[in-house]
């Protein structure tokens, strides 16, 4: 024993270890973050604070982070969620990064989104994504303060690049929209020289009067399981997730619905929409209504109960892009 004792004091004062040292920290399971939550009466006074101090001088962006209190300045392991203010007449500069980003509108319209060129505008409950490495800039051309999701994969950038990775402002104010909608390379007709980037696919706006039409006509399906109503927000170009570290979805939970409780190896980020209802996360009960957020960490049993006679809608974010790349994805229901 004392030799074992000698030979792992040796190692430590020369930064080496042994695998015996370390077999009791081995799990037999993923161990995880625990499931978070944050009130919209929390969220909702900190950014109208926000909005009456600071300016887009001080911030590039008028952004509020929602920090995980387990985690190192971010919302889930690997997605960050902050709730950004852009008020009447405000314009964010353009900027790019390697973070890839989206943004829904939660309240507000009259955004015009300029992103590589190209201009969307954008009002309550569109969705439009911001790719790693795009020229992105904000304006509120609207009367009223605009608020949305600010969706990133920052957590995991910092993983790999420290901090934000590669970040460059565009040298004048505004970057020039000479972009044709010609050009843009989700067209299904389009010139032959205009190449797509199956990797880093362009920017793309989803319109909510598109995803309520179909939460319209789809309501009577028996949906999933665990997830009732899931829409995905599908890649226009590769067919597959949102972007490639992220994948963004809208669920509806029907009057009195109750979804069945399962557990996966990917991180979901979850903002209440419109409506209200119950997650039981691991036997907790996480009520929740409009304007929260809450995030379930991986390998965490949960489910949904709509305990009203009112629908509920929630935005949801998940890294099961990233998960199933590197073949880490796994998924169970609780039996
Ligand atoms: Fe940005
Ligand atoms: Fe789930």
């Amino acid at each position: 024993m004392d030799r074992i004792r000698e030979l792992n004091e040796d190692l430590r004062a020369k930064n080496l270890g042994g695998y015996w040292q370390v077999m009791e920290e081995i799990y037999k399971e993923p161990h995880s973050t625990a499931p978070w939550f944050w009130s919209w009466t929390d969220i909702d006074g900190a950014i109208a604070r926000a909005g009456e101090i600071v300016n887009l001088d001080a911030s590039a962006r008028r952004v509020i982070r929602l920090l995980h209190p387990g985690l190192s300045g971010s919302t889930s392991p690997t997605l960050q969620l902050n709730i950004q203010m852009l008020k009447a007449g405000e314009h964010a500069v353009a900027h790019r990064h390697t973070l890839a980003g989206i943004r829904f509108v939660i309240k507000g319209r009259g955004a015009r989104c300029v992103v590589q060129g190209e201009t969307f505008d954008l009002g309550e409950g569109d969705l439009l994504t911001t790719p790693n490495w795009t020229w992105h800039e904000h304006t509120n051309r609207g009367e009223e303060p605009l608020l949305w999701l600010d969706g990133l994969d920052a957590p995991l950038v910092r993983l790999f690049l420290h901090e934000i990775g590669f970040f460059e402002p565009f040298n004048q104010n505004q970057h020039a929209a000479s972009h044709k909608d010609w050009q843009n390379s989700w067209n299904l007709i389009r010139p032959a020289w205009v190449k797509v980037d199956s990797v880093q696919p362009p920017a793309f706006c989803y319109k909510w009067a598109e995803t309520e039409r179909l939460l319209d006509r789809i309501g009577e399906s028996p949906g999933d399981p665990c997830d009732g109503i899931i829409l995905d927000y599908v890649n226009p170009v590769t067919g597959g997730p949102t972007l490639p570290t992220m994948a963004c979805a809208l669920q509806l939970l029907r009057p009195l619905e109750r979804t069945a409780s399962h557990r996966h190896t990917s991180n979901v980020i979850y903002h209440v929409f419109d409506g209200e209802g119950v997650t039981v996360v691991n036997g907790v009960r996480y009520n929740w209504k409009t304007g929260d957020s809450f995030v379930v960490p991986i390998w965490n049993y949960h489910h949904h109960e709509n305990l009203y006679d009112k629908r509920a809608l929630l935005f949801v974010m998940n890294d099961r892009p990233l998960m199933e790349t590197l073949g880490f994805y796994r998924e169970e229901k609780e039996s």
